[in-house]
């Protein structure tokens, strides 16, 4: 009887293919293949082996966690997105139209977000429930510390800051509408030591070892799979030059900026704030 092919026969067999095609279609010399060999010794001795992952953990996730939204371009379903390691659950529920729980003082350019849950047949999605996070512009997330992102090396200390600042579940409303008000993302690290191996391969590659701008989401609703995504800004340079590979160009929005003092100020601000649109389209179950 023959044995069938192990999973890791049959990975590493595609494995060997695509780096022979690499290296065949380029050339790479023994030379090459020796340096880059030695450059991966030298990750692992410098402590950053697990965290060269973050050139291909986005792949990973979205072949695994990801894989019912693997392909949104077949019936126009919102492209999913990495959770992350900062997602902490137990946020308020809110009703739409919303504010994010924020301080008083809560720094950042005010920011509107708005738009419809639909499924990818068109039609709204009533009481959908939209659990919402970002950073604040400060580059902290709050309710978490260092730890919550190991074995990336980030810096999040948020002594200080209340648990579910700029967190909350948004429920739309009964045409499937949400509105939430918040303050524009600060930036996210990958935590690189500077000037390690792997801070410089980044470098030489042109790449930063920081996220684009971005606001988590994870949608849900009754008779649709859950969508966990991430919304991006156009005019971001790091939308094209983050080390996490591509950003899908859909979930890549524009913001609309609103400087009348009689506009702000018939939304109970006290200083110019942008708008942006984002529609969550869902996939039936
Ligand atoms: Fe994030």
């Amino acid at each position: 009887m023959i044995e069938p092919e192990s999973r890791l026969q049959i990975v590493f067999a595609d494995l060997r293919r695509a780096v022979d095609d690499v290296i065949g279609k380029h050339q790479v010399t023994l030379d090459e293949l020796i340096a880059a060999i030695d450059w991966l010794q030298h990750v692992a001795d410098a402590g950053e082996l697990t965290a060269a992952s973050i050139f291909f953990y986005k792949t990973v996730q979205q072949a695994t966690d990801g894989a019912t939204y693997a392909h949104p371009e077949k019936d126009g379903a919102s492209y999913w997105e990495m959770q992350g390691p900062a997602h902490l659950p137990g946020a308020p529920v809110l009703h739409s139209p919303a504010v994010l729980p924020m301080r008083p003082d809560e720094p950042g350019e005010p920011l509107i977000v708005s738009g419809t849950v639909r499924t990818t047949a068109g039609a709204p999605v009533p009481g959908a429930t939209l659990e919402i996070w970002q950073i604040d512009a400060n580059n902290v997330y709050s309710g978490l510390d260092s730890s919550a992102f190991a074995p990336l090396n980030i810096p999040n200390d948020s002594t200080g800051v209340p648990t579910y600042n700029l967190r909350a579940t948004i429920v739309a409303d009964a045409d499937g509408r949400y509105e939430f008000r918040t303050v524009m993302p600060g930036v996210e690290t990958f935590g690189l030591n500077p000037h390690s191996p792997l801070d410089t391969l980044v470098h030489a590659l042109r790449l930063q070892g920081l996220r684009p701008l971005h606001i988590h989401s994870m949608v849900s609703a009754a008779g649709c799979q859950p969508l966990t995504t991430q919304i991006y800004f156009d005019g971001d340079p790091l939308v094209d030059g983050t080390v996490e590979g591509a950003v899908p160009a859909a979930a890549v929005k524009t913001t609309t900026r609103h400087d009348n003092p009689d506009d702000y100020n018939a939304r109970g601000l006290s200083q110019p704030y942008r708008t942006l649109t984002y529609d969550y389209v869902l996939r039936p179950s």
